[in-house]
């Protein structure tokens, strides 16, 4: 039932948020459990019975030394989450600098891309390995141009590892979490912004970090056997059209207004 026993997984990005609660998850489901982050993740690591590697997820040659640590240390590799990213400066697509650009593609993008060259050659056949994209790799999202680029390519390149990597078994997914209560959210002066994700999830409310644990665990288990190559979608049904949340008040502002089928007719 879902258990993880047997398991190594490595996570990256473990010392807060998603990949903290990701990390304890598979702990208490049984799985050996080696912490990546830039960060300091010692204490989670403690908590999770684990080890922790200090690794910076943009610099290749880290994240190599990463997945060979989990083999050493647990001599198999069976279990990878790429989730460490970052939000990116925010701007219009005019305004994008080269530097902006670079440094969400080296974090977000190419972490993953990493994270998944070099579980290859290490990963038992049957893994599984799982990238946080996000919601803003499936919709644009104004001012948010490097973010969305950066995990849009997360999901093509998810794509295309799954396809390569099915004669092994080994399936590759990513999820695409809406706005998730983590401290990536609460940037300084983002309580509009905020509120206006409670709105547009249909299920009103920011997801919980557990939450996303909950659907890696799944991703992660044995009983998952026949789902890969997908962007699974964890947005309280955001990407479904949108929410009772914005139409509504948008039905009310116009329901006393005098409309003709004529007005929406194109001109003769
Ligand atoms: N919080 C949200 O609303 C949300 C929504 C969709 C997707 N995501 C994605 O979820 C993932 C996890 O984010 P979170 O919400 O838990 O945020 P978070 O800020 O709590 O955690 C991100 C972690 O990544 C680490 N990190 C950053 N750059 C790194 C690097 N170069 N190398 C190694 N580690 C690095 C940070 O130190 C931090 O511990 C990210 O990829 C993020 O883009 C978050």
């Amino acid at each position: 039932m879902f258990s993880l026993q047997g398991k190594v997984a490595v996570v990256t990005g473990a010392a807060s948020g998603l990949g903290k609660a990701t990390a304890l998850r598979f702990a208490r489901a049984g799985a050996k459990v080696v912490l990546a982050d830039i960060a300091d993740a010692s204490g989670v690591a403690r908590e999770a019975g684990g080890v922790y590697v200090r690794t910076d997820v943009s610099v290749e040659e880290q994240v190599k030394d990463l997945m060979q640590a989990a083999v050493e240390e647990y001599g198999m590799l069976t279990t990878v989450v790429n989730n460490a990213g970052i939000s990116g400066e925010m701007s219009t697509v005019d305004g994008i600098s080269r530097e902006a650009i670079d440094k969400a593609l080296d974090v977000n993008f190419k972490g993953v891309l990493w994270g998944i060259k070099h579980a290859v050659p290490r990963i038992e056949d049957g893994g599984s390995i799982m990238n946080t994209a996000s919601y803003a790799g499936l919709l644009g999202t104004p001012t948010y141009g490097v973010y969305v680029a950066s995990k849009a390519a997360i999901i093509a390149i998810t794509r295309t590892a799954a396809l390569e990597l099915a004669p092994r078994g080994i399936r590759v997914n990513c999820i695409c979490p809406g706005t998730a209560d983590t401290p990536m959210a609460y940037v300084e002066g983002a309580e509009i912004e905020l509120k206006l994700s409670c709105m547009l999830q249909p299920l009103g409310r920011l997801i919980q970090a557990e939450e996303v644990a909950a659907l890696y665990h799944f991703l992660a288990s044995d009983d998952c056997a026949m789902i890969t190559g997908q962007a699974i979608a964890i947005d309280g049904g955001m990407s479904a059209g949108p929410s009772l949340g914005v139409i509504g008040p948008l039905y009310e502002k116009i329901f006393n207004d005098t409309l003709k089928i004529e007005d929406f007719k194109a001109a003769e």
